[in-house]
């Protein structure tokens, strides 16, 4: 049936890629909706690791079509790396099977050199990018002068007038305002034509595409990046991204209308994480903290896919996800990392925020009043179990599917499907 959206419902990292290649194994075609490489999506097959940054987790099953859709920023030189680095892993990404929106936007050299000015400009108050260039190409899209990946189907000198002329303005911000040096102009415009001339083939209109698909009756997942709270609009503004990983993103960055859509999958950890500033309430640190983290060697280790820094880590946050029903529309939810858990005697979730003494259900917007809650716990019995290689419901110990029927209970959706560990196999459909 038409589209299953699979979206992150917290900070990013919930195991969306995971989740994503497992459904499509019944997919058509996989499409990412939104960010650029700032993700990171890791996929285990086996023995084998991939982590994906721009293309979809669909890429793994040789009769999945994958898209990059409008809503995304794309670094050419990061997408033909990624690429190549398939490739060489015996993965097909010709044009038959991989296609990049003509609307689409590019991510330049100078786009990274102003997220990285910017961000020292902030200061104390740096919002931690992934300095992958991603605001500063938002930005570009909004104010009208982003270059669309359209624009490498032009001629080689239309295109480099445009690049020429984008690094010109952007190199009087990068020494007059952030103090960076001037790029050279004919540099990046001497890349960029090589790398036109290998992605201009991949070049569609994914709208279209995916119109035609809906036609013949393929199954699509939209493979949402990041996550509900790091959205522009309904995130921890401004400790956000600069794009919409949101249900309402799946409509403007693929082109679709909403009666496509079937199904919206919250993707929850079972704990909650977050990398980058801002305000965390269930935030621990010390001894939960390192044991939720891993040391790096274990199968869970909370480090950055895309920027290897340790995510901060704490106890699932309900009043969050409650938030993300909302804005999101889930229809169900997918909880990932539930074998991360089985190491405590007792696990504790957060239902409620206590600001100096008003209990609060709903998740203020306002980011000055979020960093004074305090959780309020529900404290749950553990199973102190190895989960990892349960494939039922019935064949998790009775803790944790109560932990599961908790947080159902709370957001009044299933959790369809639950997963034990990173393999593909590792996971519980219901
Ligand atoms: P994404 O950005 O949402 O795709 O998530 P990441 O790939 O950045 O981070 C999730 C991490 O958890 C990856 O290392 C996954 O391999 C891993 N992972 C996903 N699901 C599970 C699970 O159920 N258990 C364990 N132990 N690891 C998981
Ligand atoms: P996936 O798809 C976790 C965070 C950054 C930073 C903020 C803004 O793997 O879940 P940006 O570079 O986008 O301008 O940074 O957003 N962030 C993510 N955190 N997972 C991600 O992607 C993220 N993408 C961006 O850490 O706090
Ligand atoms: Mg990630």
């Amino acid at each position: 049936m038409p589209i299953t959206v699979i979206l992150g419902a917290q900070w990013g990292d919930e195991g969306k890629g995971k989740i994503t290649d497992r459904l499509a194994a019944q997919a058509d075609l996989v499409a990412r909706y939104g960010g650029g490489d700032n993700a990171g999506h890791t996929v285990t097959v086996g023995t084998e690791r991939f982590a994906l940054h721009l293309i979809p987790s669909g890429i793994l099953y040789p009769r999945v079509t994958c898209l990059l859709g409008s809503g995304m920023v794309v670094n050419p030189q990061k997408l033909l790396a990624e690429m190549d680095g398939l490739a060489a892993r015996g993965v097909d990404v010709s044009p038959a099977r991989l296609k990049l929106s003509s609307q689409a936007h590019l991510i330049l050299a100078y786009h990274l050199a102003l997220d990285s000015g910017a961000e020292s400009a902030r200061g104390r108050s740096a919002i931690g990018t992934t300095g992958r260039g991603i605001g500063p190409a938002y930005t570009d899209k909004a104010a009208r002068s982003g270059i669309r990946a359209e624009e490498m189907l032009r001629p080689a000198n239309v295109l480099s007038e445009r690049i020429r002329e984008q690094v010109l303005a952007k190199n009087e911000i990068l020494d007059k305002i952030y103090g960076q040096p001037r790029l050279d102009a004919e540099a990046v415009v001497q890349e960029m034509l090589g790398y036109a001339r290998r992605l201009a083939p991949h070049v569609v209109d994914v709208s279209e595409t995916i119109a035609n698909a809906l036609r013949s009756g393929k199954r699509i997942l939209a493979e949402g990046a990041q996550g509900t709270l790091l959205d522009l609009d309904q995130g921890t503004y401004p400790y956000v991204t600069s794009s919409n990983p949101t249900t309402g993103g799946v409509l403007t960055g693929l082109g679709v209308g909403p009666q496509h859509i079937e199904r919206i999958i919250g993707v929850v950890k079972a704990y909650q994480t977050r990398v980058g500033s801002g305000p965390m309430p269930t935030e621990l640190s010390g001894e939960v903290a390192d044991l939720l983290r891993g040391t790096g060697a274990q199968p869970w280790d909370e480090y950055g896919t895309t920027t290897g820094r340790p995510r901060r880590c704490g106890w699932l946050d309900v009043v969050t996800l409650c938030y993300a029903l909302r804005v999101n529309g889930l229809t169900e939810i997918a909880v990932t990392k539930l074998d991360v858990l089985s190491q405590f005697e007792t696990i504790q979730v957060c239902v409620a925020y206590d600001l100096e003494g008003q209990r609060l259900e709903s998740l203020p917007t306002d980011q000055s009043l979020l960093a004074r809650c305090r959780p309020l716990y529900k404290v749950l019995p553990g199973w102190q179990s190895d989960i990892s290689s349960a494939r039922t419901f019935a064949g998790l110990p009775r803790q944790a599917q109560a932990y599961i029927a908790f947080v159902e209970e709370q957001l009044g959706i299933p959790a369809t499907c639950i997963s034990v560990g990173p393999g593909r196999e590792q996971t519980i459909e219901r």
